[in-house]
């Protein structure tokens, strides 16, 4: 008998995807560890982190996927999608090019991802002056394909943890509704087969 109890009630994969440099490590650094560093040191491959939260009452743990940003791990990286529960594509506001490629990471993403899977886009540096792209162009573009959108700053942590307080309360809301949907279906009367 396994007398092991679960320490939460949902898991949640979230990965993390985006041009090398927009600060997908110091986004996670900053969720997890509530630390930052000047330094860039580009994430090979993929790396992950577990974090435990408390929303609506139950306790949440998110593993969330840090993948390396760089062209050529692309391969690798697109393994990371299966199974995800969340997206979560970052772009440096001070690099418009970072925002013009978080399309091409959308519809890598949708390659692989079931559908509904919830998406956020993240605005990084907000805490910088120097920026290229505005909140308005990000407003607009989660406003046309109907995903969460935030500007963050993993430098000074502001809206990190808003963030993913914000896309497990979604995460929590789809798989009640999807519960729900298979307490109904238990419920309908079945049909037999008679004579
Ligand atoms: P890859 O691993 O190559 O995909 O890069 P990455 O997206 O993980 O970038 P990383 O987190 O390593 O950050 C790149 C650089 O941006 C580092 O020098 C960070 O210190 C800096 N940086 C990250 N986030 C912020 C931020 O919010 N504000 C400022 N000012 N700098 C940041």
């Amino acid at each position: 008998m396994n007398n092991t109890k679960r320490s939460y009630d949902d898991l949640f994969k979230l990965v993390i995807v985006g041009d090398s440099g927009v600060g997908k490590s110091c986004f996670l650094l900053r969720y997890a560890d509530n630390a930052f560093t000047e330094s860039f040191i580009s994430t090979i491959g993929v790396d992950f982190r577990f974090k435990s939260i408390n929303v609506n009452d139950k306790i949440i743990r998110l593993q969330v996927w840090d993948t390396a940003g760089q062209e050529r791990f692309r391969t690798i990286t697109a393994a990371y999608y299966r199974g995800a529960d969340g997206i979560i594509i970052v772009y440096d506001i001070t690099h418009r090019q970072s925002f013009s490629a978080v399309v091409g990471w959308l519809e890598e993403a949708l390659k692989y991802v079931d559908d509904g899977v919830p998406f956020v886009i993240i605005g990084n540096k907000s805490d910088r002056t120097d920026r290229q792209v505005s909140y308005d162009e990000l407003e607009q573009f989660g406003k046309k394909h109907n995903i969460l959108y935030a500007e963050c700053s993993a430098r000074t942590g502001e809206n990190i943890d808003n963030v993913f307080l914000e896309l497990a309360n979604k995460l929590l809301l789809k798989k009640e509704k999807i519960n729900d949907v298979q307490k109904i279906d238990d419920i309908k009367p079945h049909k037999t087969s008679c004579c």
